[in-house]
């Protein structure tokens, strides 16, 4: 039997117990729960308690994921985390988390590519074990949001949400990876960024007092740039895979704004049971967005043996990127 195939072998996330409302916000900001359903879809986010951090939550979720696939972390080669928001600038939450769950010695890394960390994170872990290089791979997508949210700007405040979603990764004889689509441009970073606090611009007092060191983003712009582009990836990974809309079970999007989702999903004509959302419980958790869908459509019984399910995912960068697997049970 040769595994030169990858599966997804155990799912799992998890969300941190504080939630938070759209009524919530109309205490302090000018803004309202009619305003915030009808233009976003969100109805609550989960936060994280004072002390919580990314690592805190990728580790519940890496548990669960293992106890899903019934492996335990030493069964792990590599620990992958997608985050924005990691624990430190440096070292990688990835070999903090590895460490946490009892991958003694393992390799740990981070993915930097914001709302596209799992995408891209799902197509480097498959070609690591697909290559031969690791038989088990654990990645994580997870994020503290709130600790780069500027709670002054109502225009993104209330989109962001903390929370992580798992997935086991193992060598399979058959292969669910069919095709991966990625893409960036970087030619505009302050569309979407946290604009102080890296070696560009480094924190100073005048910075902290401009709130420079929390994200901000030009909200229509990145829009219009997320409908076209999740199209696009999406037909690209499909016909990269010799599939049509045709053939595709479910659409599993990230979750930025529910009128994104319905926008893309309407031109690829999937109606709304092959279409995954769950924006209006988490809001937006960037990297750990997918991961957590997926991972409540396991549960949901929404997945099923064979079924072509394409991943897609638009964000900071600009970057974007599609997957399509088949479905392994
Ligand atoms: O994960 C990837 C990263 N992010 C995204 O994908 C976000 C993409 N963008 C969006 O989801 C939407 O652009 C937003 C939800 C951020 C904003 O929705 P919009 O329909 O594009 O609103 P807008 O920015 O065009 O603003 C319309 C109005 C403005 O007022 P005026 O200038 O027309 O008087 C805003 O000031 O809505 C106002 N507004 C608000 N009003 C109440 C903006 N935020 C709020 C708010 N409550 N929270």
């Amino acid at each position: 039997m040769s595994l030169t195939g990858v599966r997804i072998a155990g799912v799992g996330h998890y969300a941190p117990e504080r939630v938070v409302t759209n009524e919530d916000f109309a205490g302090w900001l000018d803004t309202s729960d009619e305003w915030i359903v009808s233009r976003t879809g969100m109805k609550r986010r989960h936060w994280v308690a004072p002390g919580e951090a990314t690592s805190d939550l990728a580790v519940a979720a890496g548990r669960k994921a293992l106890a899903h696939a019934g492996l335990d972390a030493s069964d792990i080669d590599c620990f992958i985390v997608a985050t924005v928001t990691p624990d430190y600038s440096f070292p990688a939450t990835g070999c903090i988390v590895a460490s946490r769950l009892g991958g003694v010695d393992k390799p740990g890394f981070d993915i930097n590519i914001a709302c596209s960390g799992f995408i891209y994170g799902l197509t480097t872990a498959s070609a690591l074990i697909r290559g031969g290089v690791y038989k088990r791979i654990l990645l994580i997508g997870a994020e503290t949001l709130t600790s780069i949210t500027n709670y002054e700007d109502r225009g993104s405040a209330i989109l962001f949400g903390d929370g992580a979603g798992a997935v086991v990764l193992e060598a399979s004889e058959k292969d669910s990876f069919l095709s991966s689509e990625l893409g960036s441009d970087g030619s505009r970073p302050e569309l979407l960024f946290v604009e102080a606090g890296g070696s560009r611009n480094p924190i100073d007092a005048e910075k902290l007092a401009e709130r420079k060191n929390f994200l901000s983003m030009q909200g229509r712009e990145v829009f219009k740039f997320a409908v076209t582009k999740m199209i696009a990836a999406t037909d690209v990974a499909l016909q990269k895979a010799n599939l049509t809309r045709d053939d595709l079970n479910l659409l599993i999007p990230h979750q930025a704004n529910k009128r994104i989702v319905d926008a893309a999903a309407k031109y690829l004509n999937m109606g709304p049971d092959r279409v995954v959302i769950n924006i209006h419980e988490y809001g937006n958790t960037s990297a750990a967005s997918i991961p957590i869908a997926l991972s409540e459509a396991v549960a949901a019984g929404r997945v099923h043996d064979d079924d072509v399910i394409v991943f897609v995912a638009f964000g900071g960068g600009l970057s974007w990127g599609a997957v399509t697997w088949r479905w392994s049970a």
